[in-house]
């Protein structure tokens, strides 16, 4: 779903905003590209593994923090098509990790009141994590806090394509006219029905590229970078990324800053 322009007035879900940044400008959506796990176990002398196992408290930590803040969605990039291409040991245990740690969670989430949903081409996962994924969905899907979205085994070609296919057989069945395909069509078929564009992107670990992240939802997206690894991600760090979204001017092409209407309303 694009971004409206309009102003925020009626935003009223702020929570403990911390000192130094505006409440009624914080991002509604923020996307997060957790990178560096690898690198921060390696600097430690520890094998990779420990690395995404001590990334796991930095994403409670994070999304608590979120919600806290009175962020309402929080989508993050767990692991991506491509991701494949790693070590089968590295890969089976990122699959095992996803099981325990979604099991050891799903009470907490709960009543937490987070609605979780998983994006991406789920069909190809382990079966026993694919029931997880089903069975955590169901629970939380009328849960009335922040948004919590994983991407896992998710590409942002992938999910074009999907979305093309799906338009396609609608319009093969009779279904849809092709001539009203448009964008909001087209991003209802998207694994983020339903869900505002993200505000704000932060990639950690200082990459400067979206490596296959939301290509199509990111359009109008504020980056910020990190050279935090993920690991080490904080509520300084998170502040210090609002803060910096804070201080853009967002014009959506136009030439007034969207910002500037939420301050005359
Ligand atoms: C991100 O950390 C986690 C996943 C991609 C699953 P990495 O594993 O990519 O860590 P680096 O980039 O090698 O340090
Ligand atoms: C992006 O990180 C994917 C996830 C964080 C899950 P990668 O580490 O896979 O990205 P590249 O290979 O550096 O582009
Ligand atoms: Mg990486």
């Amino acid at each position: 779903m694009s971004r409206p322009s309009v102003s925020r007035t009626d935003f009223n879900n702020v929570g403990a905003c911390p000192t130094g940044l505006d409440p009624r400008r914080m991002p509604e959506h923020i996307a997060m590209i957790m990178d560096g796990n690898g690198r921060w176990a390696e600097a430690k002398g520890l094998p990779r593994i420990m690395g995404h196992r001590a990334g796991v408290e930095a994403l409670k930590r994070t999304l608590r923090l979120c919600s806290d803040w009175g962020i309402g969605a929080l989508t993050v990039y767990a692991f991506s098509t491509e991701n494949w291409a790693r070590p089968g040991d590295e890969v089976n245990f990122l699959m095992a990790l996803f099981e325990r740690v979604l099991q050891r969670e799903l009470d907490s989430l709960q009543q937490e009141k987070v609605r979780i949903k998983f994006l991406g081409d789920l069909q190809v996962l382990p079966s026993k994590l694919q029931n997880l994924i089903s069975e955590a969905t169901a629970l939380t899907s009328e849960n009335n806090g922040i948004h919590f979205n994983v991407c896992t085994n998710y590409g942002g070609r992938r999910e074009l394509v999907f979305a093309a296919q799906k338009l396609a057989e609608r319009s093969a069945k009779g279904d849809l006219d092709p001539s009203l395909i448009d964008e909001n069509v087209f991003a209802s078929e998207l694994f983020t029905a339903g869900e505002l564009d993200p505000d704000l992107l932060i990639r950690t670990s200082g990459e400067r590229r979206i490596s296959n992240f939301l290509l199509w939802q990111l359009a109008y997206a504020e980056i910020h970078i990190t050279d935090t690894l993920w690991p080490d991600f904080d509520a300084t760090a998170l502040r210090e990324a609002i803060a910096d979204y804070q201080s853009r001017h967002r014009r959506f092409g136009g030439l007034s800053s969207i910002d500037s209407c939420y301050a005359e309303s």
